[in-house]
């Protein structure tokens, strides 16, 4: 008999503040509420995450986040059979802060905690919206994360590739502030190159020459600084489709690399589904390329929602409720682990925590 399990899931690993109830029983995955409070605003000035902001903000939110999720969905502590919190990899601080929050709340009320790893969340997310089955591949692709994950079970991730030194998205973002677009960049980017010619600029396509679906972003944003920069030496300045076509040269040799890269994954990993998760899963060009790349072979294209996509606490209580069914409990020993791979056997990525761990 399959039973009915409601698990409340906190999530605080980078600059979003979460909480959300999921119930998984005989008729099916619910989201029971799901609140995301975002701090884009009070890292503005800085061009980017500041880890203590980040942190002092989480803890002065994530038992709001709770109080608001718990109203929403309508039930008391008592209606939950546990809870899960995001216990890495992340920002050490916010990390430390819906941990301390988990583990005051378990103690309180009795409920088993569970530690769950982001990156679990975010690739478990595809069974949780489609009820997907073991094995399949994850790509994910956000400002601080790229990686080839083939998904074996709740527990069982092995890392095919990524990137070795930029996420995608934050080459968009650099793209996007080299442009003098705003932030965040990747839908400046991809809204600009709609109506810009992809062939005008020769950009690399990095690694394509090397086997393998590792991938690096850096040298093609380096690429696209210095043909800006000749534009601007030759004519004095950036026309409007100048930057267009700089726009759509670079987003057309990403998609080129995750295209070719993503049939090499599928070809190693020889499932039967595909899944994005991350905010450049968004990005209409990437999504079309993917769909194509897995149309050709045979096998089926997932992509969640992009409220699931992005960083939230669902996909917390959900790999909860994965761990849980397993038998699988944490305490209040439980710690909080900047770093964390899925993949404990693969070697670690090279640029892995380089720049922060947004994941
Ligand atoms: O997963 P996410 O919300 O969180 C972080 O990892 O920060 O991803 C955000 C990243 C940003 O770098 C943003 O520029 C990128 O995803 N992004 C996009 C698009 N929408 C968001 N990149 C390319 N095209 C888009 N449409
Ligand atoms: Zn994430």
């Amino acid at each position: 008999m399959y039973n009915t399990i409601t698990l409340l899931g906190i999530e605080s690993s980078c600059d979003d503040t979460a909480a959300a109830i999921v119930r998984d029983g005989p008729d099916g995955r619910h989201i029971l509420a799901s609140i995301v409070e975002g701090q884009t605003s009070l890292h503005a000035a800085f061009g980017g995450v500041v880890p203590e902001i980040a942190a002092r903000a989480h803890a002065e939110r994530v038992d709001g986040c709770v109080a608001q999720a718990m109203a929403a969905a309508g039930l008391g502590f008592g209606d939950l059979d546990g809870i899960a919190v995001t216990a890495g990899p992340g920002l050490i601080g916010g990390v430390l802060a819906g941990v301390m929050c988990g583990k005051g709340l378990s103690a309180a009320t009795g409920l088993p905690l569970i530690g769950v790893n982001h990156l679990a969340g975010h690739a478990l997310t595809p069974r949780l919206t489609d009820g997907l089955a073991f094995p399949y591949l994850m790509l994910l692709v956000s400002g601080g994360h790229c990686q080839y994950l083939r998904v074996d079970g709740p527990d069982s991730f092995t890392r095919l590739g990524g990137s070795i030194d930029d996420a995608p998205g934050e080459a968009f973002d650099k793209v996007a502030k080299v442009l003098g677009l705003p932030q965040p960049g990747g839908p400046m980017v991809e809204a600009e190159a709609r109506a810009g010619n992809p062939k005008r600029f020769a950009l690399p396509r990095p690694l394509l020459d090397r086997p393998g679906c590792d991938m690096s972003f850096s040298g093609l944003k380096t690429a696209l600084l210095r043909a800006r920069d000749a534009v601007i030496a030759e004519k004095g300045g950036m026309t409007r489709a100048d930057r267009a076509d700089l726009c759509a040269g670079f987003q057309a040799a990403v998609v080129d690399v995750m295209a070719e890269k993503t049939r090499r994954a599928l070809d190693i990993s020889q499932v039967s589904a595909l899944a994005v998760a991350g905010g450049v899963a968004a990005n209409q060009a990437i999504r079309a390329a993917l769909e194509t790349v897995c149309a050709n072979a045979g096998v089926r294209f997932l992509a969640p929602p992009l409220a699931l996509c992005t960083d939230n606490a669902a996909m917390i209580a959900w790999a909860g409720i994965e761990r849980f069914r397993l038998g699988e409990r944490d305490d209040l020993t439980l710690s909080a682990r900047p770093r964390w791979p899925l993949d404990q056997t693969s070697p670690a990525l090279l640029g892995y925590g380089k720049k922060g761990a947004k994941a």
